[in-house]
């Protein structure tokens, strides 16, 4: 396993990309649509910088070219976006996985990014009563994800009514247009400041990355290393980088709480007696284990994020 934790970025990724780099002209750049404004469009911007990528963004931008990485963007609807990748537009997208089970299987879901989650919900106006799902027989209800609205109501043996409509879902109610809605719902700001409140979640989703069902062997190339770099920077978030002090003779119990690891990087301190452990323990195990390690005589416990972690 192979640990980054420094600020020289760009350095970093052309030294661990070297190889591939030199393989990959410039001149085949892929093509990568993204939500023009919305709620994926500064997280998936930053995905891509963050993975070292530069990227020059002006105001009301339709296209751009990245300085240090093959790559053309272009910012479009994400309701379009399934379409432009199955049309072979844009080599790759990121979507919610929302619009991509409305829209297509004509594309490769090929990553998960852990952002833009949110969730496709029914929502009533605030003051009208509701109970169960079967509230909702004989209402209409205003969407643009008339296809997962539908096999939802079929499941649940309700009767309603869908209004397909392409935008501003989130009025239909009080303007008349239907009594109910199912939208995005993600902080749930754009549901109370429009009087509704969510009575059903639909379905949960997050922001995918999907591809184009037959690219370029170079282009499959370029997909190869974005997705080893976000692999590298998903892995440091979800782990923790762990540097501990311990008397030599609990070394053995201190280790076995490691999990994981198979080999944590033991050295000798200038006390006597006296060890630092050195080891990389997962996010989500975290006060689990500092608890235990604390317990097993483990002192001086250094916590440190891991920036990028190549495995
Ligand atoms: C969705 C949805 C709401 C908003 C909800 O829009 O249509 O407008 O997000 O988010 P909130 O709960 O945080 O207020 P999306 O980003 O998909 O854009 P679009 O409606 O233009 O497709
Ligand atoms: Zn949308």
């Amino acid at each position: 396993m192979f640990i980054i934790n420094n600020y020289l970025n760009y350095i970093i990724w052309a030294y661990i990309c070297k190889p591939f780099l030199f393989e990959i002209s410039m001149e085949n750049k892929l093509k990568i649509a993204i939500q023009k404004s919305g709620r994926l469009s500064e997280d998936s911007l930053d995905l891509l910088k963050s993975c070292g990528i530069k990227i020059n963004t002006g105001l009301n931008k339709l296209k751009t070219t990245a300085e240090n990485f093959p790559l053309e963007i272009f910012f479009l609807r994400d309701d379009d976006i399934p379409k432009y990748v199955a049309d072979g537009v844009a080599d790759i997208g990121i979507v919610g996985e929302n619009v991509l089970l409305e829209n297509s299987n004509q594309v490769k879901l090929i990553k998960k990014t852990g952002f833009g989650k949110c969730r496709l919900s029914i929502a009533i106006p605030r003051d009208k009563t509701y109970k169960t799902n079967k509230s909702l027989n004989g209402l209409k209800i205003a969407t643009t994800y008339p296809i997962i609205l539908k096999k939802y109501l079929k499941a649940n043996r309700i009767k309603a009514d869908i209004h397909e409509i392409s935008g501003s879902v989130e009025i239909a109610p009080s303007i008349g247009l239907a009594d109910a809605i199912c939208d995005l719902v993600s902080s749930g700001s754009t549901l109370l400041s429009n009087g509704l409140k969510e009575v059903e979640v639909v379905l949960k989703s997050e922001a995918v990355i999907i591809q184009n069902k037959s690219l370029s062997k170079e282009k499959e190339q370029l997909i190869e290393q974005l997705i080893f770099r976000i692999d590298s920077l998903q892995g440091a978030k979800n782990n923790k980088y762990i540097l501990l002090n311990a008397p030599n003779n609990k070394l053995k119990s201190i280790c076995n709480l490691l999990p994981g690891m198979k080999s944590p990087t033991i050295l000798p301190l200038a006390k006597e007696g006296w060890s630092s452990i050195h080891s990389v323990i997962k996010e989500d195990d975290f006060w689990e284990i500092i608890m235990k390690l604390k317990n097993a005589g483990a002192q001086g416990i250094l916590v440190v994020p891991i920036e990028k972690m190549i495995i």
